[in-house]
């Protein structure tokens, strides 16, 4: 049986190996989500996170036998959260990285006519290398190329000789001007040189190394909650399914929409160059209070239609009064035959609203449990 401190602790089994699998942005600590999975739902149960980021609910609940549903909009997300659920098999992964390599010759002109920005982050193996993979590699589609992509999507950037760049941070890529800058000021033009085949083989060895984790039944769903639980609870009406726990973290209202933060990491899955191109298309979702609070309503609307009359609801989210009043609000209306709990959580170390660089009174998180009378 799978003890949740062997996981949430170490490394010793295949489900603590993939458990941390990758680098995001306010992510659950690991301990908080099989806590909250152990204590407000038993072995069988269904669970729901229409927020997932990174999957840490769904990938918890599935390791501790509850069915799990996830719905991610960031395709970063959604890619750590479904190849941890399913890896693919390690010598087909090997396999498809030793094609990417023995591709990257094909983009040596390619890798010229980059951006000084990527020439100071990679060095010119590994340019070419991330090139033929961002080409070849159908990461929506086949599970052993979504496999490869989320491994070098974890390894992309990090500290220097920890990850493929030159020196940044793991959890977000930053500006394109801050980093050249930041590089010319510290003596670190030249990005460390790094042979990818070997860099990479080394961590799937690692990664596999105890297996592959054994996961009850459990998905998670590439696109827009507000669009996706239609669907979800047209299903759930048609078979008689029930949800008995709803965990979750909304994105919280003008704090960031996940995208602007992992802009590098969505350059390898075949975005725009540049971090300023990806603003138009989403920053403003969280930035209007209207559209914020429209967001949540649907989302919670539509999951209290699949939730079980016994059901307990787990959200966390921003103290600051906006996101706090509004999603009190909401879950209160859809939810009203629930007892409401309330636990702030103070912040202990920084996190992602500071780490944005928002500037407004930063007084934590809190937890909002809900559940029947
Ligand atoms: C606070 S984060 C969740 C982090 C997660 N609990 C974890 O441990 O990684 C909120 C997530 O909601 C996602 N999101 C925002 N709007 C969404 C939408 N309409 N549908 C699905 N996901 C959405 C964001 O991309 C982000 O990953």
């Amino acid at each position: 049986m799978i003890k949740t401190v062997d996981i949430v602790k170490g490394f010793k089994t295949p489900e603590a190996r993939w458990a941390r699998f990758g680098p995001y942005y306010a992510m659950f600590p690991l301990d908080f989500a099989f806590e909250v999975v152990e204590k407000y739902s038993k072995k069988g149960d269904f669970i729901i996170d229409p927020f997932a980021g990174r999957c840490s609910s769904i990938y918890a609940g599935g390791v501790l036998g509850r069915q799990s549903l996830g719905i991610e909009i960031n395709p970063v997300g959604w890619l750590y959260g479904s190849v941890k659920l399913r890896p693919a098999d390690k010598k087909f992964v090997i396999k498809r990285l030793e094609d990417i390599f023995s591709r990257r010759n094909y983009y040596k002109r390619a890798s010229e006519l980059m951006p000084v920005f990527y020439k100071m982050c990679y060095c010119d193996e590994v340019l070419k290398f991330l090139l033929a993979a961002r080409k070849y590699l159908d990461w929506r589609n086949d599970n052993v190329d979504a496999t490869l992509m989320s491994i070098l999507l974890v390894y992309l950037h990090g500290k220097l000789g920890e990850g493929l760049s030159n020196q940044m941070r793991m959890t977000k890529a930053m500006g394109i001007n801050y980093s050249v800058n930041w590089w010319g000021k510290h003596n670190m033009i030249k990005p460390p040189r790094i042979n990818p085949l070997e860099f990479i083989l080394k961590k799937i060895e690692w990664r596999y190394e105890k297996g592959t984790p054994n996961v009850q039944e459990s998905h998670v769903i590439f696109g827009d909650s507000t669009i996706e639980l239609e669907q979800i609870v047209q299903k759930a009406k048609r078979v008689g399914m029930k949800f008995s726990l709803l965990f979750t973290s909304p994105p919280y209202c003008s704090v960031t929409d996940y995208h602007a933060d992992q802009w590098l990491r969505l350059w390898l899955l075949g975005g725009p160059q540049s971090p300023k191109s990806l603003q138009g298309q989403y920053k403003s979702r969280f930035v209007s209070k209207e559209d914020y609070y429209n967001l949540i309503d649907i989302v919670f609307g539509k999951c209290a239609d699949i939730m079980d009359s016994k059901s307990t609801i787990y959200v966390r989210t921003d103290a600051r009064e906006f996101t706090l009043n509004s999603t009190c609000e909401i879950l209160l209306k859809y939810f009203p035959d629930h007892i409401v709990k309330i636990v702030p959580k103070p912040f202990k170390n920084r996190t992602q609203t500071e780490i944005c660089g928002n500037k407004t009174k930063n007084i934590g998180e809190v937890d909002i449990i809900l559940m029947k009378k």
